[in-house]
């Protein structure tokens, strides 16, 4: 059996170690493609609903190369209704589906082109097997079956994961205006090394993302949340109680400048600070980073790391010298329409 995740492009690698790490086996991905393939040694449903790094989950039933043309996925057509094996097992005469279609390069035919053909294929296959012919239902559907054309490959597979995107995650009460993905907080709590029993704060928390995906995945940490605005804090809190953490994680007003005055070693300073098109001025960002960056040096611990999403890499990677920081890790992600930088730091020795 193969398993099909799509991923946030940019932590392919991360979704990789998560899935190995709960089911075994072994992946296959490219970074940033927004794919990761896995063989499981021990398929397990619950194990799949517990992963914090993927979008979606699907079984794969086919993947092979179909051209740009349209006459490419309509000659495809009449192979797939024959090599479309194990579908059964998921779709009978008494099972609604419907199939999500996308599209990733330049083809003659859209995603609702691939809907039509896909969908014609698991009836055709179906009627096969059965001899009756399964209910189409695009609204509430039993199964989803899931198509995916990038550039010249085709991927079809069942969801495992319904309509639903795991990176909702059903605690967000609060919505802050520029939160966070929940995968990438898990990401970035992922490249810091955050452990069991450390000392974790996110000083510009918003709605409380990084500290409850923190607490999610350490029972055991010290975990705190801080943002210079009482409103988010107010946010934080209700969206941790929907979270199950709100007795395990601290959230206050403070300013991100002055993380060093409350007198804390911290071994993981992990944040999500403003980009510069919402805050203002591109200068005021800069005063804010390099201010927040001078404070956090201070306070943490000397195995501790600093780690940040950030658009503003570039001017980071100016500053960190001077304030006696190195970089140890640096990577694109996609976030949104943006492509920002995950940067880890640590106090050079
Ligand atoms: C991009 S948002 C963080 C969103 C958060 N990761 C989430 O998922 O909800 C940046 C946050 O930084 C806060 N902020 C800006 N300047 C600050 C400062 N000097 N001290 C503390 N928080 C600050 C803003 O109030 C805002 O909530």
């Amino acid at each position: 059996m193969e398993l099909a995740y799509s991923v946030n492009p940019g932590i392919e690698d991360i979704v990789a170690e998560e899935v190995v790490a709960e089911m075994g086996g072994t992946t296959s991905y490219h970074m940033m493609s927004g794919y990761v393939f896995h063989k499981p040694a021990n398929f397990n449903e619950y194990a799949i609903m517990r992963l914090r790094s993927i979008n979606r989950a699907y079984i794969l039933l086919w993947r092979g190369k179909v051209g740009e043309k349209l006459d490419d996925l309509i000659r495809i057509r009449d192979r797939l209704v024959h090599e479309m094996e194990g579908l059964e097992e998921y779709i009978t005469p008494s099972t609604s589906f419907a199939v999500s279609a996308e599209r990733v390069g330049t083809h003659e035919f859209t995603s609702m082109d691939i809907a039509r053909i896909i969908g014609d294929v698991v009836i055709r296959y179906i009627e096969r097997f059965y001899g009756k012919r399964p209910p189409v239902d695009l609204r509430k559907p039993h199964v989803v079956v899931f198509a995916f054309q990038r550039f010249d490959e085709l991927l079809v597979g069942v969801s495992l994961t319904g309509t639903r995107s795991m990176h909702r995650r059903g605690y967000r009460v609060y919505d802050h205006p520029a939160a966070l993905k929940p995968t990438l907080a898990y990401a970035m709590l992922r490249l810091s090394g955050t452990r069991d029993h450390d000392v974790i704060i996110d000083p510009m928390c918003g709605g409380g993302t990084i500290p409850i995906e923190a607490a999610l995945i350490h029972e055991d940490a010290e975990i705190k949340g801080l943002d210079k605005n009482p409103h988010h804090i107010m946010g934080a809190r209700l969206n941790a109680l929907a979270a199950g953490v709100r007795n395990r994680v601290f959230f206050g007003v403070w300013d991100a400048r002055r993380l060093h005055e409350l007198s804390v070693e911290f071994d993981h300073i992990i944040s999500n600070p403003p980009y510069g098109i919402r805050y203002g001025s591109p200068s005021t960002v800069r005063r804010l980073y390099k201010d927040f960056l001078a404070s956090a040096s201070k306070c943490l611990s000397s195995r501790g790391r600093i780690t940040i999403i950030t658009t503003e890499y570039n001017f980071i990677n100016k500053v960190i010298d001077e304030l006696g920081l190195i970089r140890v890790h640096e990577r694109t992600v996609h976030h949104g329409s943006l492509y920002p930088h995950i940067i880890v730091l640590e106090k050079k020795k």
